[in-house]
């Protein structure tokens, strides 16, 4: 097993600014980086916001959130945020080529006993390892939003993957405060999205079909099933670009129309509504605007 001291993410976004900040927390040595320098800053505002508030609720001591401060830095470059780290986590757009030209770019620049992990939602990592010179180091390792709350971390091996580098991430979501859940061979979406993913395609439909308004598909499901929240305001959470993305990602590998994205997806897309963070999805949210 590989010791991880030092955790790099790759993407501020969504996912990222929450993961590294929770590798923070559990004590490990972060850098995050993005290509995109105000997400990075509005990653860097979080955190600055975030540990205070933490401290105020009486969730972390003072010494606690002073030390994950200290633990974290944002870089802007991924050279530099890579060099040292013994796990780089990669947390962008669920775009496949873009994600093959940062694993090929990140074995150049990370240490050659680091693990790279990908934390798509879908995309298997066998689809990327071959841009490396280092397959069995390469892993899924998938966080759910908020990454800070839920405790589910999918970490899925490869046949390329090492069973060194699986117990190695199991360890280290261990040390996150996380539940890793081993998923022992490669399937697109793995085991959370799948179901997930079933269950917001019959909510589409209905809505899109008139059966019900996605308000009362959501207070259906909230009160019927006991999920805290629907799946629109679910899908607002996760963000609609990245199950656009993920849709038409999956249409261009199966060439299947059953798996491009809803018309209503599509819709919401284009006109940018994509959820909490741009503050409006299928819901309104007037405050998340100014904060992500
Ligand atoms: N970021 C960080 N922390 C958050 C948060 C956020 N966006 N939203 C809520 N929290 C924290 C709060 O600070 C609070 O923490 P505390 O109890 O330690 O003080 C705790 O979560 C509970 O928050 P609230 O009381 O304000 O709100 P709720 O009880 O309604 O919980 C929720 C909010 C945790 C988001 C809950 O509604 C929930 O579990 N929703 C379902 C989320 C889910 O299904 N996620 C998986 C999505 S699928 C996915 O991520 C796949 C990926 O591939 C895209």
């Amino acid at each position: 097993m590989t010791t991880v001291k030092r955790i790099c993410v790759v993407g501020a976004g969504n996912m990222g600014h929450q993961i590294a900040l929770c590798a923070a927390i559990a004590g490990f040595k972060v850098t995050c980086t993005d290509v995109n320098t105000e997400t990075l800053q509005h990653a860097k505002e979080f955190a600055e916001r975030y540990l205070p508030e933490r401290v105020k609720k009486g969730r972390l001591t003072e010494e606690q959130a002073r030390q994950a401060q200290s633990n974290i830095a944002f870089l802007p470059t991924l050279k530099a945020a890579a060099e040292e780290a013994d796990l780089v986590i990669e947390a962008v757009s669920e775009i496949l080529d873009l994600k093959r030209k940062i694993f090929s770019e990140l074995d150049r620049y990370a240490p050659s006993h680091s693990i790279l992990a990908t934390n798509s939602s879908f995309i298997v990592s066998s689809a990327i390892a071959d841009t490396t010179t280092r397959p069995a180091q390469v892993i899924n390792m998938h966080f759910f939003n908020p990454a800070l709350v839920m405790k589910v971390v999918e970490v899925v091996q490869g046949p390329h993957t090492a069973d060194a580098t699986v117990a190695t991430v199991m360890d280290v979501a261990k040390k996150m405060g996380k539940i890793p859940i081993h998923i022992q061979k490669e399937i697109y979406g793995f085991v959370v999205n799948r179901i997930l993913s079933a269950i917001n395609a019959e909510a589409l439909n209905l809505y899109e079909r008139g059966i019900a308004s996605y308000e009362d598909i959501d207070l259906a499901v909230v009160n019927g099933l006991g999920h805290p929240m629907g799946p629109f305001r679910l899908l607002d959470l996760i963000g609609i670009d990245l199950v656009y993305d993920a849709g038409m990602e999956r249409f261009q590998q199966t060439g299947d129309p059953a798996d491009r994205p809803s018309p209503t997806v599509v819709a919401k897309y284009t006109k940018g509504e994509w959820g909490e963070k741009v503050g409006k999805g299928f819901y309104e949210y007037p405050d998340k605007k100014k904060e992500s």
